[in-house]
């Protein structure tokens, strides 16, 4: 029994040595943490349970057959953070580059099904040069395995990705169909054609870093949601995050209790909206006055910045905030705005998390860059997700509310289930002087005459009453009771019951 003990001991020595010291130095000079350090950060102290320590690949060729580490290049397995289950797979760039063969699919698919059994997250850290080469076709199964896990599980657990190395080719598929990415500054990157590629079909001379790189995820492409400046800040705000999310779709998110009170006012906010109506203020501001303790979470804070998108509690539930922000492009919806939003807001229902709304939106953004590229799609990915969406929804239209742009955001029409305004809110088809220009076009050479028809329109339309004479809006409030309303909205929602029709699934425009 000794020796089976000795040997079993043996066997997880050198599993946790992975690829062996000189490459986990090499991993370390390269600002990066091995894949079990990154776990023991990621989970609670001593909550991890690994699976498949002795798995190793069954490939022969390329002299692979005396070439095993056991693992094989990954560390799978399910703990807790902070208290909570979570499934996590760890890609060892020590063991093969992180490569993916077989026996590392199968570990990672192994977790990922019983994630989905028990209704769990599932957390997967990636750092690896691809498909494990020697193995060819073998890998390529392996890849698509876990693809149809990701597709299977997307709307039932939350998956989150951690990019914490290379990730190439088609490998960038996995983590495209999870629900958030986050990215670690200049030791990560995402292509689905290197540098070297590029430059041979394109002529582009790019580097890596620019190529797919943090920054140019989190700005550019989108793609990634957060950057962050190493591994231990990634990892640190992933745990920070995780508190936000139920653990799968048929559970709530936790409620986490603060001292701030949900009768809170802030009469601040009675002067937020500059009199002025093309006056841009910062909706952030409005955001960090309402929500709990001013602990706003934004995801995608540098891509498409006229939305601001991110979780948030009140009254010590998580909610999903979106909100048109007036400093960037007067917080007109685009094609990545709309896009960056329906997402979110698609993942906050599937997930039971209410949607709480700001509305500053002056309409969607003109011209033959938006309209060539598909905004008419795009813009419906928003509407269609704020239609189909039935968790608890509360909008405010802090001050423009105009046109499609209207009815798309989180609109009384849209089943939205409280719809409050404040008082110098416009709402309305478009805004003054473009309506009088159409209607009162008889009077286009007589600017006098023009000014009065827009100030009598103004005068008419750009207010919230009309719309709450119709009951689009439930009621006017002021500014600096937003929060206790919202709050008080929100927990007569908390039991809401709206089913959609059977369907096998609609059809987003996508
Ligand atoms: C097997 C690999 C590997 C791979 C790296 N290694 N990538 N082994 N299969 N794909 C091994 C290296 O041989 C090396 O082994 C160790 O990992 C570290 O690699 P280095 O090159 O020394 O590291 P570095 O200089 O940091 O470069 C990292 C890298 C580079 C940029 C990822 O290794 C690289 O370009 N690898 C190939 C990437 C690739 O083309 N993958 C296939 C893409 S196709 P030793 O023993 O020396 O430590 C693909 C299709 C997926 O992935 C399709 C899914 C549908």
């Amino acid at each position: 029994m000794h020796d089976i003990i000795e040997e079993l001991e043996k066997k997880r020595a050198a599993a946790r040595l992975g690829g062996g010291t000189k490459r986990i130095d090499a991993q370390h000079a390269k600002g990066k943490l091995t894949a079990r350090e990154r776990l023991e950060l990621l989970l609670d102290e001593g909550s991890f349970e690994e699976w498949d320590m002795f798995v190793e690949h069954r490939c022969a060729d390329f002299g692979m057959a005396d070439n095993k580490i056991p693992g094989d290049g990954v560390v799978t397995g399910y703990g807790m953070i902070n208290g909570r289950l979570v499934f996590v797979f760890s890609q060892d760039f020590t063991v093969f580059g992180g490569a993916l063969s077989e026996a590392h699919a199968e570990k990672i698919c192994k977790v990922m099904d019983q994630a989905m059994k028990v209704g769990a997250p599932v957390i997967g850290l990636n750092d690896s040069g691809g498909a494990r080469i020697q193995e060819g076709v073998a890998s390529l199964g392996g890849y698509a395995d876990v693809f149809q896990r990701n597709v299977m599980a997307s709307g039932v657990v939350p998956q989150i990705s951690l990019i914490m190395g290379p990730c190439a080719g088609g490998a960038v598929y996995s983590p495209a169909m999870t629900d958030f990415i986050f990215m670690v500054k200049d030791s990560s990157y995402m292509f689905v054609t290197g540098p070297e590629v590029v430059k041979t079909v394109t002529h582009e001379e790019v580097t890596a870093e620019e190529l797919g790189g943090a920054s140019a995820h989190t700005t550019k492409s989108g793609v990634a949601d957060l950057a962050f400046e190493n591994d231990v800040e990634a990892i640190a705000m992933l745990r920070r995050f995780f508190n936000y999310l139920p653990l799968n779709n048929k559970e709530k998110p936790p409620v986490r209790m603060s001292g701030d009170a949900a009768e809170r006012i802030d009469h601040s906010l009675d002067t937020l909206v500059p009199d002025n109506p093309n006056k841009p203020y910062d909706i952030k501001e409005l955001i960090y006055k309402v929500v709990d303790d001013g602990d706003f979470f934004e995801i995608q804070r540098e891509h498409a910045k006229n939305i601001v998108i991110g979780f948030a509690r009140l009254d010590g539930q998580s909610v999903g905030i979106v909100a048109n922000n007036p400093m960037v492009l007067a917080g007109c919806l685009d094609i990545k705005s709309s896009i960056k939003a329906a997402r979110f807001v698609r993942f906050c229902d599937a997930f039971n998390i209410p949607v709480v709304t700001f509305v500053d939106v002056p309409g969607f953004m003109p011209g033959t860059a938006q309209e060539y590229g598909g905004i008419i799609k795009h813009g419906a990915k928003l509407l269609y997700a704020y239609a189909e969406c039935t968790v608890p929804k509360v909008t405010v239209i802090t001050r423009k509310a105009y046109g499609g742009a209207y009815d798309v955001m989180s609109s009384k029409h849209l089943r939205g289930d409280v719809n409050f305004a404040w008082p110098n809110a416009e709402i309305a088809v478009m805004g003054a002087k473009g309506a009088v220009e159409i209607i009162f076009r008889e009077d286009k050479g007589d600017p006098a005459k023009l000014a009065a028809r827009e100030a009598e329109y103004k005068a008419r339309f750009a207010n919230p009453f009309v719309a709450g004479s119709r009951g689009f809006i439930d009621d006017v409030i002021q500014p600096h009771e937003t929060r206790k309303r919202i709050c008080r909205s929100l927990a007569m929602l908390r039991d809401k019951k709206l089913d959609n029709p059977w369907r096998k699934h609609g059809n987003i425009p996508l």
